[in-house]
């Protein structure tokens, strides 16, 4: 099922590309070149995952998880810029600026945001009104009270160290976000009880913590052919991350713990309909990449 999810993500990421990036100008190459390339599209299955989980027809979220895959896609090819983190590997690859120039991964980068919300917003499967709240809440997850909040937090906390405090308010922002995003996109048209929602919002935001946390792991432990990325780039940084306030047996715990919450408190609201979720997010707990 999850093959299915993913065959559906990267076919409707290379008619997007076809769309929005057909002509041969180096800007579409870039934004191309970065968006067909092996992401996890972890993302997209989390639309897809929670959608499934609320009784509601998988496919029809299609342009949503879509959209959120660009707009993720774009905070990648910033995220590495000489600017921000200096990483010039990426999903296995030269980083977007070092495949093309940097001026044009920049505008790649702005592209792919642009594009992303286009495709949420043209979704042809919901209402007008519920495609606004989709692009709504795309823009506020990943704005300067989201994504871009916890970026700025990443890179202030390079000079000065972070406490435990401020660690969890720059992952809940730059990382948790956009994943708690896919929630609220995969249950947008679903009726579900009070319960059930806060259910899956808690559920989200451990899981964002618990992905960042593994990033940070990652980046330690993980090896640069299989991540497909630089290792050692948070240090290089000076970066305050998990690894640095808690250390790797603590941050270990902490996933354990985390995804154990997250997973029971879904349990309990949904019951085997979120297995599927559950499954996913525990594997996505222990992966190597
Ligand atoms: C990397 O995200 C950046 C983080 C927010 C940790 P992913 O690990 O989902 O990257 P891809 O999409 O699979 O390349
Ligand atoms: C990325 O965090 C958060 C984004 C918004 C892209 P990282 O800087 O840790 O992600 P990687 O390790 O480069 O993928
Ligand atoms: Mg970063
Ligand atoms: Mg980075
Ligand atoms: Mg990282």
């Amino acid at each position: 099922m999850i093959n299915e999810f993913l065959q559906k993500t990267e076919q409707e990421l290379v008619k997007n590309c076809d769309l929005y990036f057909y002509s041969d100008s180096q800007v579409n190459k870039a934004a191309r070149y970065s968006l067909l390339n092996a992401g996890k599209r972890v993302r997209a299955m989390f639309v897809y995952l929670t959608a499934q989980m609320c009784g509601a027809d998988w496919e029809k979220y299609t342009d949503f998880a879509c959209g959120v895959e660009m707009i993720h896609c774009y905070s990648l090819i910033h995220d590495d810029l000489p600017c921000m983190d200096n990483d010039d590997l990426r999903r296995g690859k030269p980083s977007c600026h070092k495949a093309f120039p940097e001026n044009t991964a920049l505008l790649a980068g702005d592209a792919l945001l642009g594009c992303g919300i286009e495709t949420a917003a043209n979704s042809k499967e919901f209402s007008v009104e519920d495609r606004l709240k989709a692009v709504t809440m795309m823009c506020a997850a990943m704005g300067p009270r989201g994504m871009i909040y916890g970026q700025e937090l990443d890179l202030k906390y390079e000079t000065e160290k972070a406490d435990k405090e401020q660690l969890a308010l720059i992952h809940k922002n730059k990382t948790g976000q956009l994943i708690s995003l896919c929630g609220k996109l995969g249950t947008l048209g679903c009726t579900l009880t009070a319960e059930q929602r806060n259910a899956v919002d808690v559920f989200f935001a451990n899981t964002g913590l618990v992905f960042q946390i593994v990033d940070d792991i990652l980046d330690v432990e993980g090896s640069e052919e299989e991540l497909g990325k630089p290792i050692g780039s948070d240090n290089e940084n000076g970066k305050s991350t998990f690894i640095t306030l808690y250390g790797l047996e603590e941050s270990k715990r902490k996933v354990e713990e985390l995804t154990e919450e997250a997973n029971e408190l879904l349990y309990s609201q949904f019951g085997e309909k979120a297995d599927n979720l559950i499954n996913y997010t525990k594997m996505l707990s222990q992966r190597k990449k």
